[in-house]
């Protein structure tokens, strides 16, 4: 199954792809992840990247198509992904239309996750990712155990650079002005579907199971 899941910052994406991750066996190829990979990394796509992401702009379309043109090609992608970040604009769904038709494939599915805005807020102020495995917490709603250390490995927990609140209000704006145009796009090709992300994280995940599962 070939899926995108789209939504503001803060939606659940992440924290939604990794249940559908293991549930369907296809790879989660998160655009976000990977460009925080190549910024530890001081790779030159990382330090192309560092600046529009800082600012919680988007990254040129130039740089994340390349990346994510070659992570599809991997064999673990050949029966499916799951692509959460990417696409972000009309371009990079038009780039992504041609890749798949390229591979003689198809999207199955667009998922959009549905989430008010001052709630996208608290979910991002709060959040907290451990830098060994990647595991994410909450300081309200999903708190580690310990103070500061993940639960799974001992990591030390930390604060996303672009989790301070006046760059989660210019990621929010991008999202209207650059992201939100591709319901449209994808609702004109019969693959949108749009849940409401309120609520548990187990509830949404039901929601997006039901839609996967073709029982909504
Ligand atoms: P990216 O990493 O993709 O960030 P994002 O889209 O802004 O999404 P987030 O990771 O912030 O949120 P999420 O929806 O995954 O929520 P999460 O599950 O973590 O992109 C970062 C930057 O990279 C961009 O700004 C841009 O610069 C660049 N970039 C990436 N892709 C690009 C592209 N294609 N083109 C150009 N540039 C690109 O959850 C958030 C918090 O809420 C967590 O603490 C979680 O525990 C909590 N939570 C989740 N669900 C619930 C729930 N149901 N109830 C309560 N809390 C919840």
């Amino acid at each position: 199954m070939r899926l995108v899941l789209l939504g503001p910052p803060g939606a659940g994406k992440g924290t939604q792809a990794k249940f559908i991750e293991e549930r369907l066996g296809v790879p989660h190829i998160s655009t976000g992840d990977l460009l925080r990979g190549a910024v530890q990394r001081q790779t030159a796509l990382g330090q192309a990247a560092e600046q529009y992401m800082t600012r919680g702009e988007l990254v040129p379309n130039d740089v994340v198509v390349e990346m994510i043109a070659e992570r599809i090609k991997e064999r673990d992608c050949l029966e499916g992904f799951l692509l959460d970040g990417f696409p972000r604009n009309l371009t990079q769904a038009e780039v992504l239309e041609r890749m798949l038709v390229s591979h003689r494939a198809q999207l199955d599915h667009v998922v959009s996750i549905r989430v008010h805005p001052e709630e996208l807020i608290r979910r991002l102020s709060g959040r907290r990712t451990c830098r060994s495995c990647g595991a994410m917490y909450h300081v309200v709603f999903n708190p580690p155990k310990q103070n500061e250390r993940c639960d799974r490995c001992g990591g030390e927990l930390f604060q996303r650079d672009d989790d301070r609140e006046d760059t989660i209000r210019a990621r929010l704006a991008v999202y209207d002005r650059e992201t939100a145009p591709l319901h449209d796009y994808y609702q004109h090709r019969g693959l949108l579907r749009s849940i409401d992300g309120e609520g548990t994280a187990e509830a949404v995940r039901s929601r997006i199971l039901a839609v996967l599962d073709g029982t909504q």
